[in-house]
């Protein structure tokens, strides 16, 4: 086909638009990916590609908050195969360790197939000469690859959110080669981690026989930040200063306010910080009258059995700690099954003092980055889960083995405990780390590589 050129210059690709519908309108929804991208694409006029978040209907391309947005209709068998069933029941838990077991259904794969392709149809069809195309995450890997094989003249950048498996669990997947040279149709191929990168490389050798560094293609590693601006504008005012003190007394004022903010999702690890939370008050350490756990689980992929089971885990577990340790007057945990406006999550920072990330797998955890860039100069604690990819740089943090219980135990003891000029040091330190690599920087450098070719690395063979 040949290229429009009226088309689109620069085009961001991911599963969802970054709009929600509001009756016959449309917002920008929340969330770290579209707070970053944006204002970039509204700076360049751009274009979103995604899909719109309902089934069965067809929705022409319109604008909204000066971006152009091309709406991808999915039907309802389309969304449970390609959405719950490959996307979500398939590639996240191979990439997220095994932490339940992947279904490999062959018809799961023909539709995540058949979905690629009408994503990449609309990229085809919409960009102009020479565009920028930047493809995010999981759910549309196949999409470089059809977009090359039409339209030599783009520039095409994809960027996995979420982390590359080792090359042992690549290997399982029955359509590893079509998901590797999918990928490489990318100039550029950005991972959260090194480690994502190296799994990436050693998987792409050995299953296509590929020598990466005789590759064209940049493999490499863009760890994803916040909009620190934001967070600390909001964490300035008075309206979110007056929440969050209004949070800590609602509570009844305890000594020690502990904090868990998570999508309910098996890779986050909360039955284990429930277990270790448990067994300190069990023991002793922590003392019920004078600590409490506020665990916010924002509800996610409903639909899919295992995120059932995760929900009816955790509220037994929840359950079982307040009825063992709680009082008529106040329960030890404060767990709420719902999602809160940015505002209340800033004020719910500031509230606590110690926020536990305990992830089995993340491919980063934007909520650790959040956290300390929020509390800034005001100390508190991060007890961080070595398997997060925040734990590369967050590295001041209490870091810990969320699948070792004592070892988690010890670390939110150690939390629990800091307080003084070392907290502070340690929080700001972490603060500062993130102000050096903000949201914004992230995608600046993906995009330099992306648009700079020569600065990014040597051309060798075009695969
Ligand atoms: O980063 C992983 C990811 O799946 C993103 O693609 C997505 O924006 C976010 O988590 C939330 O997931 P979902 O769109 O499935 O609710």
């Amino acid at each position: 086909m040949p290229p429009r050129h009226d088309g689109q210059s620069f085009i961001v690709m991911a599963n969802r638009l970054p709009v929600d519908r509001c009756r016959d309108s449309w917002h920008t929804a929340p969330g770290g990916l579209v707070s970053a991208l944006a204002p970039i694409v509204k700076a360049e006029s751009g274009a979103w590609i995604g899909w719109p978040g309902t089934c069965d209907e067809t929705i022409e391309p319109f604008s909204a908050d000066g971006m152009h947005l091309f709406p991808i209709p999915l039907s309802c068998a389309e969304h449970r195969q390609y959405y719950e069933g490959f996307s979500n029941s398939v590639l996240w838990p191979l990439y997220h360790d095994l932490i339940v077991a992947p279904q490999y259904r062959r018809d799961w794969w023909r539709t995540y197939e058949a979905v690629n392709a009408r994503f990449a149809q609309a990229a085809i069809e919409t960009a102009a000469y020479g565009a920028t195309i930047w493809i995010h995450d999981y759910q549309l890997q196949l999409v470089p690859r059809m977009i090359r094989s039409q339209r030599r003249d783009v520039r095409i950048g994809f960027f996995n959110h979420i982390p590359f498996p080792p090359v042992g669990l690549v290997g399982q997947l029955p359509w590893r080669e079509a998901v590797l040279d999918g990928l490489l149709g990318a100039d550029v191929i950005g991972f959260q981690r090194e480690s994502d990168v190296r799994n990436f490389r050693d998987a792409s050798q050995r299953f296509l026989g590929i020598d990466p560094d005789r590759v064209s293609n940049v493999i490499d590693a863009y760890p994803i930040s916040v909009d620190v601006d934001a967070i600390r504008e909001a964490a300035e005012s008075d309206s979110v200063a007056r929440l969050s003190r209004q949070i800590r007394h609602d509570l009844g004022s305890p000594e020690v306010l502990m904090l868990g903010i998570d999508r309910l999702d098996y890779t986050k690890g909360i039955p284990q910080r429930l277990r270790a939370f448990e067994e300190l008050l069990e023991d002793g350490v922590l003392a019920p009258e004078t600590t409490m756990l506020t665990q916010v689980a924002v509800p996610s992929r409903e639909g899919i059995g295992a995120y059932q089971d995760l929900r009816d885990e955790v509220e037994r577990l929840v359950g079982r700690i307040n009825g063992r340790f709680g009082t008529l007057e106040r329960g030890v945990v404060q767990y709420f099954h719902q999602s809160y406006s940015f505002e209340a999550t800033i004020a719910s920072y500031l509230a606590a003092d110690v926020l536990l990330v305990t992830s089995l797998r993340d491919g980063m955890n934007l909520v650790a980055k959040e956290f300390v860039t929020a509390r800034q100069e005001r100390g508190g604690a991060l007890v961080l889960s070595e398997f997060a990819g925040a734990a590369d740089e967050l590295d001041r943090a209490v870091i810990v083995n969320p699948h070792d219980i004592s070892g988690l135990k010890n670390g939110i003891r150690e939390a629990a405990k800091l307080t003084g000029d070392d907290a502070h040091d340690q929080m700001a330190a972490m603060a500062g780390t993130v102000e050096d690599h903000d949201v914004h920087q992230w995608a600046q450098s993906f995009l330099n590589d992306l648009q700079n070719p020569v600065n990014a690395g040597l051309p060798f063979l075009k695969i």
